[in-house]
């Protein structure tokens, strides 16, 4: 790890990318900041390119690209947390673009020789210019000496390195901004470097990746029109991943698909479908479905591609999930609170019977919409929006599912503007609660008065939940015992460390 000065300085240098495109503060702040960093920003914009002052928008995703990878990732991750840095900023943030120049053929294939250990002209037969490429990695077309056509995802040149190091300081900063601020600590900032440091690490290994691919095909080579291409593992490392090529439509483009005589009203239910079969059926799910990702193949399979970062449900997650989602569909509001109770999720100390009554307050006007205007994603942001008033703890595995199903939910209603999604989810939710359960004639036999389950899968994330507290006020009174009195006041210290930090960089970037 990195030591706090070299920390900083590399900081500095990003609050001073940003000050230069004037993205450091958003505009309605900028007047309410302490003038040392106004002065800061100001310094910072000397000789800068008068072109960039464009939207406020343009100017943040212009600094976090210039910024490098992290960076940008960094940014899509807070573009998911309006609550963080407010809606707007959020709203701006999700046109940050991860395409960037590819870098030269010859060290990509440098690259493949080294992670393979032969020549390229010994791997592939033709290896083409890179067709794709992102912050992360770029994709090249390739044919192997059988004859099957390939695409090679290569990771970028030192961008392992790039990454460690600017971990590295967002922690540092995440610190202390925990120690510093009581809106800091409110906000977690140091668990939510830890969540961006683990899923990066999981995206820099391309095995990973592979092994996603793998496990999803094997997960899904039953389900109607879904597949994913066919790992090469003899043509695979950790900073190269070779799959079959896939010579489809993308996703994005409708008119094409519309074209080709495709059903797209069939298309759009398989995208809503697969999605919740992967989530419920199996706990592992594509967390990027986004219609980069996704193609239509000469056989008008859906075809998901780029598995970097992917969702996990335990077996107590989706029995909780399916529960929810047809408590939802039957209305059936006293259910999904007790749900929430037996799973451990919401504390014993709230009542069971007002929460009903929040969810009906939730349920009963999505549920009157006309089909094409219900959302499933949006009926879970709000459940999750009441479950915090209610004390309930968040779920990161659940978030990042109702994220994802944000996204899926659009990709289908722009092949389908009308797609019904309950009628769309329903069979797959509810074969899945059968199988699990048995028919539901005996499920409603066996919910009894309580009106669930109360099955074992449901109370275990209780008992987890009991040892994260215990670990949690353990870890509070040893931090409580060791910090330090702190002599100075905070705000005097964080401008006297900006006014150094804007100093120091000017003087480096001169
Ligand atoms: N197996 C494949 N067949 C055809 N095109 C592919 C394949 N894999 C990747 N691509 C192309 O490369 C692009 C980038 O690949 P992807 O895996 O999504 O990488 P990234 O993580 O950079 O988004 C895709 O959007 C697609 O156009
Ligand atoms: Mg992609």
């Amino acid at each position: 790890m990195a030591n706090p000065v070299t920390n900083a300085l590399r900081l500095s240098k990003a609050g001073f990318i940003l000050a230069r495109y004037d993205a450091l503060l958003p505009p309605d702040q900028s007047a309410k900041a302490p003038w040392l960093v106004r002065i800061g920003s100001k310094i910072a914009q000397i000789g800068a390119e008068k072109n960039l002052q464009g939207g406020q928008h343009n100017r943040l995703t212009l600094a976090l690209s210039k910024l490098g990878p992290s960076y940008i990732k960094l940014g899509q991750f807070l573009a998911t947390r309006p609550d963080v840095i407010g809606a707007k900023r959020a709203f701006e943030l999700k046109a940050l673009q991860d395409k960037l120049p590819p870098f030269p053929q010859a060290e990509a294939e440098a690259i493949v020789e080294s992670e393979l250990g032969k020549p390229v002209s010994q791997l592939f037969k033709t290896f083409g210019p890179s067709i794709a490429a992102a912050s992360i990695a770029q994709v090249h077309k390739a044919e192997t000496h059988e004859g099957k056509q390939v695409a090679v995802k290569i990771l970028r040149p030192d961008v392992e390195r790039r990454f460690a190091n600017d971990i590295s300081s967002f922690a540092f900063a995440a610190r202390q901004a925990e120690r510093w601020s009581q809106e800091g600590k409110r906000l977690r900032p140091v668990a939510a470097v830890a969540m961006l440091e683990t899923s990066m690490v999981h995206e820099l290994d391309l095995r990973m990746e592979a092994a996603a691919l793998s496990e999803m095909a094997q997960n899904s080579k039953d389900d109607p029109g879904f597949r994913v291409p066919e790992v090469q593992w003899a043509l695979s490392n950790k900073r190269v991943l070779t799959t079959e090529w896939i010579d489809g439509t993308p996703m994005a483009d409708v008119e094409a698909l519309r074209t080709r005589g495709l059903d797209l009203s069939l298309l759009g239910d398989t995208v809503i479908q697969s999605f919740l079969r992967h989530a419920i059926r199996d706990g592992f799910f594509h967390a990027d479905m986004h219609q980069g990702n996704l193609f239509v193949d000469p056989a008008g399979n859906l075809v998901a591609l780029d598995f970097g970062i992917t969702g996990r449900l335990s077996e107590g997650d989706r029995l909780f999930l399916a529960e929810i989602l047809y408590g939802f569909i039957t209305r059936n509001y006293r259910r999904i609170a007790q749900v929430h109770f037996d799973a451990g999720y919401v504390p014993e100390t709230e009542d069971v019977e007002t929460f009903a009554q929040a969810l009906r307050a939730i349920g009963e006007p999505i549920m009157g919409l006309p089909a094409g205007e219900i959302s499933m994603s949006r009926l879970l942001t709000q459940l999750f929006e009441v479950t915090e008033q209610f004390n309930m703890q968040a779920q990161p595995q659940l978030l990042l599912l109702q994220k994802t199903m944000v996204v899926t939910e659009g990709v289908a209603r722009t092949l389908n503007p009308n797609l019904n999604i309950w009628k769309t989810g329903e069979p797959v939710v509810r074969s899945w609660i059968e199988r699990k359960l048995g028919p539901l004639g005996k499920i409603e036999q066996a919910l009894g008065s309580a009106g669930t389950l109360g099955s074992l899968a449901l109370r275990v994330p209780r008992l987890v939940d009991e040892a994260h507290k215990v670990h949690r006020k353990l870890d509070a009174f040893v931090t409580a015992q060791s910090a330090p009195a702190n002599p100075w006041p905070p705000r005097f210290l964080a401008i006297c460390a900006l006014a150094l930090v804007v100093i120091a960089t000017r003087l480096v970037l001169r």
